[in-house]
């Protein structure tokens, strides 16, 4: 029955990226299409039911007909073969992916989720806040978590991986459609929980791959620039340029102003109070926000790139 294997993802199921997402969508529309026949014969039957058998006039309450032992087995064998058979290929689907599981792949991720933001850290010791990979090419994500539950979900995918604090879970992917795809936490683990997202970008070509791989901010960037476009990759979901409240302070007008803290200390934006909000943002909260940032770790230049455009924004 599994191998009714849709030629793609019918609209209303998000689009299919990874070997084993087929399996996935096909065991879906199987159970969806035998609730979808029960809740139809159940509805109409109640349906028909209700309006054949209504009270014309009070009538005093008949004792209940006998017991009906061709029914009752009618009712309960079906039920059971149609749930064994969902357990059957569901285990069976399990199995094959748990053994793809097994499999070691040329290429392993390091996949951090913390409160609240994922990192990706590549052998080579190129680091991203989004997924970066080649299409048709396994690969091994490594998983951990610094301080609690968080739970890896790429719907593309059709995957979904607990991030466990004090051990490594890891998933082993193979995509198969370049593009871009959304990346989020399926594990309630705080205030944030639900601005914990990123995306999966798959790689068309190893040019294209390796052309991000390789890619660097110029030295002839200027300073504003760097700092502007660390702010859309990184600062963007929290911090605004127009004086919105969001997850963090606005940027607005921030550059030389005074702020309080939490417990009360008043402190001047200047450049080490930008550094140290970067690099040990929990050191010192700005009141009234969570201690939502995680510490960041930029080079020199990507800091100054940053105090500089916080400067510029007024
Ligand atoms: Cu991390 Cu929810």
């Amino acid at each position: 029955m599994h191998r009714l294997i849709l030629a793609a993802a019918p609209g209303w199921l998000p689009p299919r990226a990874s070997e084993g997402a087929e399996k996935v969508d096909s065991i879906f529309m199987l159970i969806l299409g035998i609730t979808t026949a029960f809740f139809v014969i159940i509805l109409v039957a109640a349906t028909y039911f209700t309006i054949r058998y209504r009270a014309r006039k009070w009538t005093a309450p008949q004792p209940s007909p006998s017991h009906h032992l061709k029914l009752e087995l009618v009712w309960s064998i079906i039920p059971t073969i149609l749930l064994v058979a969902i357990f059957g290929v569901s285990t069976k689907a399990w199995l094959a992916s748990a053994d793809a599981q097994t499999a070691e792949a040329a290429t392993t991720v390091y996949v951090t989720g913390q409160q609240w933001q994922w990192k990706f850290e590549y052998q080579g010791g190129k680091r991203s806040d989004e997924l970066h990979l080649l299409l048709n090419e396994p690969v091994d994500l490594v998983l951990s978590s610094p301080d609690v539950l968080h739970s890896f979900y790429v719907p593309a995918f059709r995957i979904k991986q607990d991030v466990v604090p004090g051990r490594f879970t890891r998933l082993h992917v193979t995509p198969t459609e370049a593009g871009t795809f959304p990346v989020f936490c399926a594990e309630y683990c705080g205030n944030d929980h639900s601005i914990m997202q990123t995306q999966v970008v798959i790689h068309p070509d190893l040019a294209s791959y390796d052309a991000w791989k390789n890619e660097k901010i110029d030295e002839s960037v200027p300073l504003v620039k760097v700092g502007e476009m660390l702010y859309q990759k990184n600062c963007l979901s929290c911090h605004s340029l127009d004086g919105t409240r969001k997850v963090g302070p606005t940027f607005k007008g921030l550059w030389g102003s005074s702020q309080t803290m939490e417990g009360g200390e008043v402190v001047t934006v200047d450049e080490n109070f930008v550094r140290e909000s970067i690099v040990e943002p929990k050191k010192r909260v700005a009141q009234g926000y969570p201690p939502a940032m995680p510490p960041q770790s930029l080079g020199e230049r990507e800091m100054q790139g940053i105090i500089e455009y916080i400067r510029s924004v007024k």
